[in-house]
């Protein structure tokens, strides 16, 4: 493949970090044994938190992090989870196995991680089983700085200033288990529930309505004509699966065809925004209302012998490919979409981590991830990728640095590329590769390094010329000064 910078179709816009955020839900181990070991645990850990977890994700920068869930924030109610740990309403996590949930992991739980990560915080409000005030007394507990009941409760919690939050999502998957609502209602909901979103903080709350479910392009519809003026974002939720929601296919044994349809349904991502804001532009052609994707990532079969409620999925270099497009994604479409969250961050479907009591690995698609870090906030290039290529790539440039990452989904194919830079490009400062020859390599806890990143020399550079051999199943990032 060529890559002409000069030709580059896309205009130049900058990446939001928040494309590379996470998110985080009560669900199976993905809080608790996960993140959450809480502070009289043998495993080392900083106020609750476990050190190796929280050290591991300092090195990927998440930009930002979605709580509490996904379908359990629309069975959360934050008064269960304040005050002290031993008086805390322990509730059945009705959606996630059945389990019990006794709350020791609450607001001010959450806070302290993302104390602790440096991210930013994007909270799911309830607005299947809650209440208006419920959202404003949370929304008050959480940013209010006067003498009011709620800044005071927080005081008395042990956490005299307000915290920040940045964005606020008002329901979740409102169209299934947020409330089976029609979009008509939904929309009436939303905008009554966002009139009482309080701005207490320096900034407003970004307010972000529940969106479509993969491809319903009705919901979009009727979402912006009926609610656009009343939202700053309208999420879309699309995971990548080898066949039908009843056969997701072994996240480890798999064959040479459910390789290729994971990836075709991970790049379906490409079309769905494309479908999705073409219908957002017909009620907001100035581009207002940004496209998050607040749930993305594969979701395969669960480990045999997990509890299946659990969704707990081993990760291979396959899911590194996925990561890594959709990431190339998001980049090329990066004028409307601002923010998104792979789901989940550590324990859940497509992890960054697993653990087991006090071990940890990591898995492929945290490589992605430390790989991509540079792209956040930077100036995009170009971005590419389409269903009928095998390569997909982005390129763009921050703090005097180019950045170019590409990824070779082919599971039996080297690909040659040639970009030409806009300039003559100086001294190499970064070259990593993620590769595997395996398709199912990945990371267990007894071999923690088959898939890790390694120095990549298959490069040569020449005034405005970089040439590279990218092998099958591969993911390459390269700095260059300019
Ligand atoms: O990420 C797991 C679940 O998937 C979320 O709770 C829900 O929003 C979605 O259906």
């Amino acid at each position: 493949m060529k890559i002409d910078l000069n030709k580059a179709q896309n205009s130049s816009v900058q990446l939001s970090k928040y494309l590379q955020g996470q998110f985080s839900e009560h669900l199976g181990r993905g809080i608790y044994g996960g993140l959450w070991v809480g502070k009289d645990s043998n495993i080392p850990n900083v106020n609750g938190l476990r050190s190796d977890v929280i050290e591991a994700l300092k090195k990927i920068h998440v930009p930002v992090l979605r709580w509490p869930g996904g379908c359990f924030a629309d069975e959360y109610h934050w008064r269960d989870g304040i005050g002290d740990p031993a008086g805390r309403r322990k509730i059945v996590n009705n959606n996630w196995g059945g389990t019990t949930e006794d709350n020791s992991f609450g607001t001010h739980e959450f806070f302290e991680l993302c104390r602790q990560l440096n991210t930013e915080a994007y909270i799911n409000v309830n607005v299947g089983s809650g209440s208006v005030r419920e959202m404003a007394d949370w929304i008050e507990y959480m940013t209010g700085s006067g003498d009011s009941t709620m800044a005071n409760l927080r005081a008395t919690n042990g956490h005299p200033e307000p915290w920040e939050v940045k964005f606020l999502g008002i329901g979740n998957e409102t169209w299934g288990g947020g409330g089976n609502m029609r979009p008509e209602y939904y929309a009436d909901v939303y905008r009554q529930f966002q009139t009482f979103v309080r701005q207490y903080g320096k900034h407003p709350l970004y307010k972000i309505a529940c969106g479509p479910n993969v491809d319903d392009y009705n919901w979009t519809d009727v979402l912006m004509e009926r609610a656009a003026p009343y939202m700053d974002g309208l999420s879309l939720h699309h995971y990548a699966l080898t066949d039908v929601w009843e056969n997701k296919g072994d996240a480890v044994n798999f064959s040479e065809d459910e390789w290729n349809s994971l990836l075709y349904s991970a790049k379906r991502m490409d079309w769905l925004i494309n479908e999705h804001t073409k219908r957002m532009d017909r009620y907001d052609p100035q581009h207002r209302v940004d496209l998050i994707v607040d749930e993305w990532g594969s979701w395969l079969s669960e480990q045999a012998g997990t509890n299946p409620a659990f969704l707990y999925q081993q990760n291979t270099i396959r899911d590194a490919m996925v990561a890594a497009t959709t990431l190339n994604i998001f980049n090329k479409h990066a004028e409307r979409i601002h923010m998104a969250n792979i789901a989940q961050m550590v324990n859940v479907l497509q992890a960054m981590i697993l653990t087991k009591g006090s071990q940890m690995v990591l898995t492929p698609t945290y490589f992605v991830f430390q790989m991509y870090q540079f792209h956040q906030d930077a100036k995009r290039l170009s971005a590419f990728c389409s269903q009928g290529a095998d390569l997909n790539y982005t390129i763009s440039e921050k703090d005097g640095e180019y950045i170019l990452s590409f990824c070779n989904t082919s599971l039996t194919t080297d690909e040659s590329v040639e970009v030409t830079m806009p300039e003559t490009i100086g001294a190499v400062t970064y070259s990593q590769i993620l590769h595997s020859d395996k398709a199912n390599a990945h990371n267990t806890f007894d071999e923690p390094d088959q898939v890790k990143m390694q120095e990549f020399n298959q490069v040569h550079a020449e005034r405005k010329t970089i040439r590279l051999r990218l092998p099958k199943m591969s993911v390459i990032t390269l700095k260059y000064k300019k």
